[in-house]
């Protein structure tokens, strides 16, 4: 997959997500001329290169993601992902319309539930955990009652290094009782990973503004131990036993 710079047609902006990094919904008129809805989000440079590298690599890796785009606004650059018009699993299951208690807890068990037993989910928590991605929320799953695509990788590759280091696929599969099925197939999918993709990746951003120099390296590092990684993030039987934290 390549990228695409594209323009936004101005006055087209309207709120996307929950407006915590004002995600905006938009129309981007392509290098060919023809127009396109799209999601366009503003921030930090190293957020921009986050979801520019990974929306590339993860694409190479095969997990269904939303063609990108890049928009030169001035000295910035802007990222863009194409509207796949499908909602988000809070949307999905209107989450946020129950009131907070054990109707909305049990609301959040389902969804949970379902983004595990989604067919690109293994693959999803061998991805992240390759990229060090830790906001795999809810809200960055969408799906239209068959298929998934996965967005937002803002905070991974290093952007997401004050939060708190965790896979949260592997999180939510431990919740709801599907660890072993998680782990065993993450752990094969991640074997499957084509090693050489982040350099090819970070070469494809050569020819754009980005500065992801060295962000292939960071990806192979983490590459080498990603067995391990996984299985990491799920309950050794020996923690099961004695409920003392791993070593
Ligand atoms: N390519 C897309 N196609 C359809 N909907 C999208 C797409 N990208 C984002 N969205 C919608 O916009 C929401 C916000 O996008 P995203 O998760 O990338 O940004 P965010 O930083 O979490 O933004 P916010 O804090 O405003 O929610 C998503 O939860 C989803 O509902
Ligand atoms: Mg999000």
């Amino acid at each position: 997959m390549e990228i695409q710079i594209a323009t936004i047609v101005s006055g087209s902006e309207t709120p996307a997500g929950d407006g915590m990094s004002g995600a905006l919904r938009c129309v981007l008129t392509l290098p060919d001329g023809t127009k396109r809805s799209a999601i366009i989000k503003r921030g930090p440079a190293g957020q921009i290169m986050a979801e520019a590298f990974s929306a590339i690599l993860l694409s190479k890796w095969g997990l269904p993601v939303p063609p990108p785009f890049l928009i030169e606004e001035g000295t910035t650059l802007a990222f863009a992902s194409a509207d796949v018009g499908y909602p988000n699993l809070k949307q999905s299951l209107a989450l946020d319309c129950l009131p907070h208690g054990p109707a909305r807890e049990a609301a959040t068990r389902i969804a949970a539930t379902l983004a595990c037993g989604l067919p690109t989910t293994p693959l999803a928590a061998a991805c992240d955990e390759a990229i060090d991605n830790r906001d795999r929320n809810l809200g960055n799953i969408l799906w239209d009652g068959s298929a998934e695509i996965w967005i937002d990788h803002a905070l991974s590759l290093g952007q997401g290094a004050h939060m708190t280091d965790v896979n949260k696929l592997c999180a939510m599969a431990v919740a709801v009782g599907y660890d072993e099925r998680l782990q065993r197939s993450a752990v094969a999918q991640g074997l499957l990973l084509e090693r050489d993709a982040p350099n090819s990746t970070e070469v494809a951003l050569t020819s754009s503004s980005i500065p992801a120099t060295g962000v292939a390296s960071i990806v192979i590092a983490r590459l080498n131990s990603l067995g391990n990684r996984l299985v990491a993030r799920f309950p050794r039987p020996v923690d099961l036993l004695t409920g003392h934290d791993r070593a």
